[in-house]
């Protein structure tokens, strides 16, 4: 079987492009009550990365836009890097890769940004090596690139980011993800305020044990999330967007919480939470012109304690990453 697939991409290899362009999502991941196994894609905003084979032998990464100099350029510490290696080793190839990356959307913000750059960069390298994986074999190693970027496995970022819409992670050992049906009118605001929170330290003031009683609350709103997706159902998607256990120790750390989600809640929303680790926010509603309205009534609310924001109003992204050219 392995000895099949070296052949088949040794045939491909001569016969494919040298240079890529692609394009991978931003993601929101949680979706309230579902911690580190839910999660949907995002059109805007999103990482672009360019990808040459080189005669270098090594992974390089030759230049990083929109980062503000915070990420390694070493290809062993960055995501983007690391991926395209251990994705070479598997399918047991050694060839030259050059990488830019361009961020497109802000570091820290509970946006998957890490997440975008290691789907962005192994979508790209199994596109210029002729495809040999499908989506879902290439996700473990998105995973692991999430352990490097936030010292935590979690899927619920690099799953929505590689394979488009919502995923349930139903298993992460052995590792089972379902993709889930999105509604057509779904529409998702995203309001990112500029405060930074690092998704390790977002995660390092969560309590490792949970109460029977919130759990059930918890677990009855992941199943009516599920169902309601399944069904179309947008009553029973916004009343299952709640979170019991995570989001009253993380709104600690985004000021105004509270008013911030009531805004979005008073101007139609379906329902609002944090979008990953934080900062930025997330609501759900049934039209862009509602997303709109939402987008503006929660950074109305960050702007009355002085606080910027950059607003996202998109559809579900069904379709994760592409090629660009
Ligand atoms: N599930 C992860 C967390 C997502 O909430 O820590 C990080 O973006």
């Amino acid at each position: 079987m392995q000895n099949r697939l070296y052949i088949w991409v040794i045939l491909k290899t001569c016969m494919l492009q040298d240079s890529i362009r692609v394009y991978a999502p931003a993601t929101v991941a949680n979706v309230a009550c579902g911690f580190d196994v839910l999660g949907f894609a995002l059109y805007e905003p999103g990482d672009e990365i360019i990808m040459r084979k080189t005669n270098s032998n090594k992974t390089e990464i030759i230049s990083i836009t929109g980062d503000g100099g915070k990420l390694s350029r070493d290809a062993s510490k960055n995501t983007a890097g690391v991926v395209v290696d251990a994705f070479l080793a598997h399918i047991g190839q050694k060839i030259g890769i050059a990488i830019e990356l361009h961020k497109k959307m802000p570091l820290g913000s509970g946006l998957g940004s890490s997440a975008a750059s290691a789907v962005a960069a192994l979508f790209a390298i199994n596109e210029l090596m002729g495809q040999p994986l499908t989506r879902m074999e290439m996700l473990p190693f998105a995973i692991e690139a999430e352990r490097i970027a936030c010292g935590a496995a979690h899927a619920d970022n690099v799953a929505p980011s590689l394979l488009g819409g919502f995923t349930l992670i139903r298993s992460y050992d052995p590792l089972d993800v379902v993709q889930l049906s999105t509604p057509a009118d779904l529409v998702a605001t995203v309001v990112h305020p500029h405060i930074e929170i690092r998704t390790e330290d977002a995660r390092s003031i969560l309590r490792k044990s949970v109460a029977l009683k919130d759990a059930i609350i918890q677990w009855g709103n992941v199943g009516g999330l599920v169902a309601g997706l399944l069904m179309a159902d947008y009553a029973l998607i916004g009343r299952s967007l709640h979170d019991q256990i995570i989001e009253p120790l993380r709104a600690l750390l985004i000021p105004n919480f509270a008013q911030v989600k009531q805004a979005a809640l008073n101007a139609g929303a379906l329902g609002c939470s944090i979008s990953g680790s934080g900062p930025s926010i997330f609501a759900l509603s049934t039209s862009p012109e509602k997303g709109k309205q939402i987008a503006n009534a929660i950074a109305d609310a960050f702007k009355q304690i002085n606080i910027a924001s950059d607003c996202y109003v998109s559809f579900i992204n069904t379709e994760g990453p592409r090629v660009l050219d």
